[in-house]
C-alpha cells in the first residue's frame, strides 16, 4: 500500500441542488450560476500548476455534486491533467442526476469510476436524512452504472439515522449486495457542528445502534465477498480504490477548486472555501491557497501509523502498545491488526501508537 510512485488529484465541485441538513462540506444550493466559469477556473488553476506535476495515477471529483457537471465540464478539466496511462478517475455522483445518456458520457469523457451517493435504499430513512431521492431512483441509477461499462464503482451508504431499524439497515445492506456494486463505503451518521442535524437533539444517532449496525454491515457484505479494507470500506478483490489507498498511505495530491486541500512530503495546504473567493483569485491570476501547515517528522509518522491502523494492512506489532486491548486487535504476522470489535473503536486503539514510535 506504499505511497510508490502515486500521484492523486482532487476536484472539489461546490455546488448541490439541495442542501442535505446534515452535510457539513463546502457545497452550496444556490449557485449553479457559477457552474461554468468555476470550471474554466479550476482548468486555469490546472494549467498554471501541470508543468510541476507528476503524471497523475488517480483522480477524484468531490462535492458538493460533481455530476452537476456536464461530461464537456469533466473533459476540458481532464485535458489539463498529465494523466497516467491506467490513472484511476472516479466521479461522485447523485441518483437522481444521472441517466444513461449522461453516464455515458462520464465513460467516454475519461471517468472510469463512479461513486453514487446512495446513503440508503429505504424510503423513509432517505427522507429523515433529507435527500431528495427514493430508494427506487438508487436502483434505477446503480442499473444505469453497472451497465455504463466503467472498470469499478461503489455505494456510498449512511447508518445510523433515528427511526433507522436494523432491519432497515439489512434491507439496504442486502440491496447494495444484490445491485452487486463491488465498493461499499459505510458511514456512520455523524453530527457535524452547525448543521440543522446538530440543532436537534433529538435525532442524535445512538452509539449501540450504530456499533450493531456496523456488525451486521460486515457480517453481510463480508458474507457477499466484499473484504473490509479500511474501517468504513469494502470492495471485491481487485477494487479497492486507489484514490483512498493514496490519503492512507499519506501519499501526495494536489487539490483544485475552493476549499481543496494539497499534500507534498507532510506539507499541507487549501484553498479559500467560497467558490466566488476562488474565482476572484484565479480570475486575477493569485493564488487561491488560503493557509498551510508543516508536520514534523515525528508528527508525520504517528499519523502515518494512526491512518495504517485503520487499514486491513495494520501496523508493526512494535509501534503499538498492545496491553489491555485484548478483542480490539490480533496478530497477523509481525503486524497487528484491528478486529472487528476493534473497528468500531478504531479512534480510541489509534490513541495507542506508542510514544517511542514519537522518537
Ligand atoms: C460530501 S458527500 C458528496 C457526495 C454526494 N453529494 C452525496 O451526498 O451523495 C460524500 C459522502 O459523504 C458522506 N457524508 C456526508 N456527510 C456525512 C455525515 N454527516 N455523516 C456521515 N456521512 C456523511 C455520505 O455518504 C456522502 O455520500
Ligand atoms: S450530502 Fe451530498 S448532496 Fe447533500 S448537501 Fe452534502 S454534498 Fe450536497
Amino acid at each position: 500500500m506504499g505511497a510508490g510512485a502515486s500521484f492523486g488529484v482532487y476536484v472539489h465541485v461546490p455546488f448541490c441542488r439541495h442542501r442535505c441538513d446534515y452535510c457539513a462540506f463546502a457545497t452550496w444550493d444556490d449557485r449553479g450560476h457559477l457552474l461554468d466559469s468555476y470550471v474554466e477556473g479550476v482548468r486555469q488553476e490546472i494549467d498554471e500548476a501541470a508543468p510541476d506535476l507528476p503524471p497523475v495515477t488517480s483522480v477524484f471529483f468531490g462535492g458538493g455534486t460533481p455530476s452537476l457537471l456536464a461530461p464537456a465540464h469533466v473533459e476540458l478539466v481532464l485535458a489539463g491533467l498529465p494523466l497516467a496511462g491506467d490513472a484511476e478517475v472516479s466521479l461522485e455522483c447523485n441518483p437522481e442526476t444521472i441517466d444513461a445518456a449522461r453516464l455515458a458520457g462520464y465513460r467516454l469523457a475519461g471517468i472510469t469510476r463512479i461513486s453514487l451517493g446512495a446513503q440508503s435504499l429505504v424510503d423513509a430513512v432517505l427522507m429523515s436524512l433529507d435527500r431528495s431521492h427514493d430508494g427506487a431512483t438508487v436502483v434505477r441509477a446503480a442499473r444505469a452504472v453497472a451497465s455504463t461499462g466503467f472498470a469499478s464503482w461503489n455505494l456510498d451508504l449512511i447508518y445510523g439515522t433515528v427511526g433507522e431499524s436494523l432491519d432497515d439497515w439489512r434491507r439496504t445492506l442486502a440491496g447494495a449486495v444484490e445491485l452487486e456494486a463491488p465498493h461499499v463505503s459505510a458511514y456512520g451518521l455523524t453530527v457535524e457542528p452547525g448543521t440543522p442535524l446538530a440543532a436537534d437533539p433529538s435525532r442524535a444517532p445512538d452509539d449501540d445502534d450504530q456499533a450493531d449496525k456496523y456488525v451486521l454491515a460486515e457480517e453481510v457484505l463480508g458474507g457477499a465477498g466484499l473484504a473490509s479494507y479500511e474501517v468504513s470500506n469494502w470492495a471485491r478483490p481487485g477494487h479497492q480504490c486507489r484514490h483512498n489507498l493514496l490519503y492512507w498511505s499519506q501519499g501526495h495530491y494536489r487539490g483544485f477548486g475552493c476549499a481543496a486541500h494539497s499534500h507534498q512530503d507532510g506539507r499541507r495546504w487549501w484553498n479559500v472555501r467560497t467558490p466566488e473567493r476562488y474565482l476572484a483569485l484565479v480570475g486575477a491570476g493569485e493564488s487561491a491557497v488560503a493557509a498551510g501547515e508543516h508536520l514534523d517528522e515525528p508528527g508525520r509518522r504517528v499519523e502515518g501509523l494512526q491512518l495504517l491502523l485503520r487499514t486491513e494492512r495494520g501496523v508493526p506489532a512494535s509501534d503499538l502498545d498492545a496491553e489491555g486491548l485484548a478483542g480490539l486487535v490480533e496478530p497477523r504476522d509481525d503486524r497487528l491488526v484491528l478486529t472487528v470489535a476493534g473497528r468500531l473503536l478504531a479512534n480510541e486503539v489509534a490513541l495507542r501508537i506508542t510514544d517511542e514510535s514519537r522518537s
